[in-house]
């Protein structure tokens, strides 16, 4: 076990809607488990030996337990299938540290919250986090219906309850969300959290950059990235700066499996652009993105990228390793 990850026991296991489960993790000594912030995820080391990101949607201020839920896709890769099919109530689970790239901002005047089904997970701790330092919020979840939806006992039940509001693909028309006039009417101090699949992230993310929100203001977490063709990749080379060493990357290689290959490691997690674990210093050279963790401004300053998944646009790149 490295010192960046622990063992931890299913403490409870509930089917919370139609194909999505919560699973409470505790410490095997019973102790608090490491604190973390609203917005934070851990990876979870799976039975079958894959690695997955889960947001912790329990309140930062219950320490003694990480609560996550758990949708099963319909075309999962073997990572929410094996959540679902393979952990019980007792097992033990190795998960990482909570890491944190989807904070709240702080000295925001407002924080609305849109939840797209099982993007409400991080929301849903922002909120109960929010409320306790009674922060101005609201919180948007979306879903394609009632059954489909999760925790929506416990959003009726929460104190900050008023704060809420359902929006059903199933139901009538006026309780639908209307992007549009959410973003118009908000204040110049408001931030924006979203997600939830990628579609309405897209849809709300382009909506807000039409209504001219800035990027310092939009805040979003993808769960995956939509598969991209590689099929015209091309090799290129890396030069790590500090030891002015030149790297090959093979068309059929990331540029952390070839620098792995070379015996550089660069730490990754999720390995699809979404978690931000790789990120690196460009020093020369431009990136081609293919992350879904930087935002378009970001990406278009090309001094950083993330190698897990983006390629080169230039023969060379130097790297700030
Ligand atoms: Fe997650 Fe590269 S490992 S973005």
């Amino acid at each position: 076990m490295s010192e960046s990850t622990m063992t931890v026991r299913v403490a409870r296991r509930t089917a919370e809607a139609d194909d999505i489960v919560s699973f409470e993790l505790a410490s095997l000594d019973g102790r608090d488990l490491p604190a973390f912030d609203a917005g934070a995820h851990i990876d979870v080391h799976l039975p079958t030996g894959l690695v997955r990101q889960y947001s912790i949607l329990s309140a930062p201020y219950e320490p003694s337990r990480y609560q996550i839920a758990v949708l099963r896709e319909a075309e999962s890769r073997g990572g929410s299938a094996g959540m679902h099919d393979a952990v019980r109530e007792g097992d033990e689970l190795r998960v990482s540290v909570p890491r944190n790239h989807f904070a709240l901002a702080s000295g925001a005047a407002k924080h609305v919250l849109l939840a797209g089904g099982i993007g409400l997970t991080p929301l849903l701790c922002m909120a109960q986090h929010l409320d306790r330092d009674g922060e101005a919020f609201e919180l948007h979840y979306c879903a394609r219906s009632r059954a489909r939806a999760a925790f929506l006992e416990r959003l009726a039940n929460a104190p900050w309850a008023p704060r809420v509001q359902l929006h059903f693909d199933d139901e009538a028309e006026q309780q639908r969300l209307h992007l549009d006039t959410l973003l118009k009417d908000a204040t110049p101090d408001t931030h924006l959290y979203v997600c939830g699949p990628q579609g309405f992230m897209n849809a709300v993310l382009d909506a807000a950059r039409a209504n001219a929100w800035p990027e310092h203001r939009l805040h979003y977490e993808f769960f995956a990235a939509p598969a991209v063709d590689t099929s015209c990749d091309g090799a290129f080379e890396v030069c790590l700066a500090r030891s002015n060493k030149l790297v090959p990357i093979p068309a059929d290689r990331t540029v952390t499996q070839a620098l792995a290959d070379a015996g550089v490691d660069i730490p990754v997690s999720c390995e699809q652009g979404i978690c931000g674990t790789c990120i690196t210093r460009v020093i020369d050279g431009e990136p081609e993105h293919r992350d879904l963790f930087l935002s378009p401004e970001e990406q278009a300053r090309n001094d950083r990228f993330l190698p897990c998944c983006s390629r080169s646009k230039t023969s060379r790149l130097v790297l700030d390793l």
